[in-house]
């Protein structure tokens, strides 16, 4: 079928919007009508050619939500007018790392979506009869994709999609990140480095653990604000001196929790001496440029301080991704707060635009 996708042809170039090919979904896969796409900074990151494992031509996007249109063979968990969100950490539940609560780093089509291809070694998309590579195995700029069972979360059909779609990365990454990977306990105090869609989700799943202190950290009043309305209890405008503030904060001691959400290693340096000596966790969220390393002082390690890193929020995404749609759907978590400018397929470029200028959380494509 002919559809209308962005395609990053050249890195460093605005995004094209044009017609392409898609197959009908193989063995295992499904054709999703997209309904709407976040645009994340991991799209805007491959699209500058920072990404060393980037390659072009590609369709990009991974944020997306839609409805299910068609089936391949053997697909057994989704039919058609299923309401989906797109995953690019998918969850197999068959292989070593599925069936192992410690993590949700699926190991079964790993390979070959890192490639940007489909579980079969091949693409769905294609131009003029040249193929055309998938972008994190889910490629939702565009009207629909072609994507595996495994890679699909059924959600809750009245939630709507335009909020739905932020749990298909930042979102989840951030609430994940405090409830799944650091388990924030009840009473404790957290401290979130970053006001991005990633750390104000950690901010909004630290308040759903039960946290009494949630202080958050970042370079904006503004961002700081919208924290402020996800549950954090003090803010600080962040600095060189941030960890002798946070120390100051706790009376000597940091916090029980600390997440970082910006993807600089200084601030990750910081995430973990702010943490608490005995027992303080940091989870690290962020990712840093191509080469740079965290700078540990190790003794801050031998008395009890642990670092942990998070992907997608150690969320499994089949199963846990509508448990926190429903979340919301409850009332739990604001969602709305966090969509800041609807735009067309076409607009795509805009929408790294925005991103560049740090204008709003987060920009989501309407295709209706
Ligand atoms: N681990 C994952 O699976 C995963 C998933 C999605 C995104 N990410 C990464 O998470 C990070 C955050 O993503 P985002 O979408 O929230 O980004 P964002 O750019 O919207 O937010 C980052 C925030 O950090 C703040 N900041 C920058 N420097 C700071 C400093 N020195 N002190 C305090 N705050 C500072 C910025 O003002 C900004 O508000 C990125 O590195 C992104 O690549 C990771
Ligand atoms: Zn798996
Ligand atoms: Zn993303």
């Amino acid at each position: 079928m002919k559809i209308r996708a962005a395609v990053l042809e050249e890195f460093g170039q605005p995004l094209n919007v044009q017609e392409v090919d898609l197959a009908e979904p193989a063995d295992g896969e499904v054709l999703v009508r997209l309904e709407a796409c976040g645009v994340c900074h991991t799209d805007l990151y491959t699209a500058s050619g920072a990404d060393p494992s980037g390659y072009a031509p590609t369709v990009l996007g991974h944020e997306g939500a839609g409805v299910v249109e068609a089936t391949g063979p053997n697909v057994t968990d989704v039919q058609p007018g299923d309401h989906v969100v797109t995953l690019f950490s998918p969850q197999c539940r068959e292989c070593i790392h599925c069936i192992d609560p410690r993590t949700n780093l699926c190991l079964a089509i790993r390979d070959q979506q890192n490639k940007g291809y489909l579980p079969d070694g091949t693409a769905r998309l294609s131009r003029d009869g040249e193929p055309i590579r998938h972008f994190m195995g889910t490629s939702t700029f565009a009207q629909y994709t072609v994507m595996p069972q495994i890679a699909l979360a059924r959600i809750d059909p009245e939630a709507p999609l335009d909020r739905a779609c932020l749990f298909a990365c930042g979102l989840s990454t951030g609430l994940g990140a405090a409830m799944f990977t650091a388990k924030v306990g009840p009473g404790s105090t957290c401290a979130v480095f970053g006001a991005g869609m990633v750390g104000l989700g950690a901010v909004a799943g630290a308040r759903l653990q039960g946290a009494e202190r949630i202080i958050c950290v970042d370079l904006s009043q503004e961002r700081l604000d919208l924290a402020t309305g996800q549950g954090a209890t003090e803010t600080l405008i962040g600095g060189e001196d941030t960890v002798d503030k946070l120390l100051e904060m706790t009376d000597g001691f940091g916090a029980d929790y600390t997440f970082e959400a910006t993807g600089n290693v200084n601030v990750m340096r910081q995430a973990v001496e702010a943490a608490r000596m005995g027992w303080g966790l940091a989870t690290m969220c962020g990712v840093a440029g191509k080469g740079e390393t965290l700078d540990v002082v190790p003794r801050l390690l031998i008395t009890g301080r642990r670092v942990a890193g998070s992907s997608f929020g150690g969320v499994t995404g089949r199963d846990q991704v509508p448990q926190l749609v429903n979340r919301y759907m409850a009332g739990d978590i604001d969602v709305d707060a966090f969509l800041s400018h609807r735009i067309t397929l076409d607009e795509v470029n805009k929408g790294f635009d925005l991103m560049h200028h740090q204008d709003g959380i987060r920009s989501v494509i309407d295709f209706t």
